[in-house]
């Protein structure tokens, strides 16, 4: 059980704005950060969970911060410590528009509109490397080739405890499905685990880190 526990979740797309009534985002649905969210809440765990907007609608139980940006989900990530775990699950974009306008942009004689992006923070490497870092620090790597040596690679730099890797290359029909194929890469290598509903991943990776943190 993770009764007591405070737990932050990160999921959903974040949402980049051009300018007020325009933005850059991703396919993420939020399928498996609620699936998570929902798995630690049935264990009795007190969950924060920051996320984006998605497509799915946020389980009931559990605090509920609303963010769109990158920005802005580093901002909520960081008020929500001290926490004893946290996992990311959302698909934070890598970029956003360095020059968004601040009024809707017109179409003009002058030509098309020219966007320069600048990267977003990284808030899962942020998390790692925190004064006020969780004992248990969770990232996800969605890959679409090599996916254990890029997951690894990713473990590594991003300082987390665990990466839950999985293959999103069209072939798995993965990607906006129901079910998903993990592996969970920790300190003692990696384990695979057979193709299973989103929700019975989350169920089984609640459980595991309520071992962790027992
Ligand atoms: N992540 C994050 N902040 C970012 C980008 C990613 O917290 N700005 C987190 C995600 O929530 C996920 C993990 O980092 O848990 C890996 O995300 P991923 O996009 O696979 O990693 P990147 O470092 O962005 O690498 P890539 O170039 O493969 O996108
Ligand atoms: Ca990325």
């Amino acid at each position: 059980m993770l009764t007591g526990q405070r737990i932050l979740v990160t999921s959903g797309p974040t949402h980049e704005p051009i300018d007020p009534v325009r933005y850059i985002a991703n396919r993420s649905s939020g399928a498996q950060g609620t699936a998570i969210a929902t798995a630690l809440r049935d264990l009795g765990a007190q969950v924060i969970f920051v996320t984006g907007p998605a497509t799915v609608p946020p389980p009931v139980g559990v605090q509920v911060v609303r963010v769109e940006t990158a920005l802005e989900m580093l901002d909520a990530v960081e008020a929500a410590l001290p926490v004893s775990a946290a996992i990311m699950a959302a698909a934070v974009a890598d970029w956003r528009v360095q020059n968004a306008a601040g009024q809707k942009m017109k179409k003009t004689a002058q030509g098309l509109p020219e966007l320069r992006f600048i990267e977003n923070p990284d808030i899962l490497h942020t998390l790692s490397h925190h004064e006020k870092r969780p004992r248990l620090v969770v990232g996800f790597a969605a890959e679409t080739e090599n996916v254990i040596a890029h997951a690894t690679a990713k473990r590594d730099r991003k300082g987390c405890d665990w990466i839950v890797a999985n293959d999103v290359s069209p072939a798995t029909g993965i990607m906006g499905g129901t079910d998903n194929m993990v592996h969970l890469i920790s300190e003692n290598g990696v384990e695979d685990w057979p193709r299973m509903a989103k929700t019975d991943v989350a169920i089984r990776l609640a459980h595991r880190m309520a071992e962790a943190l027992a």
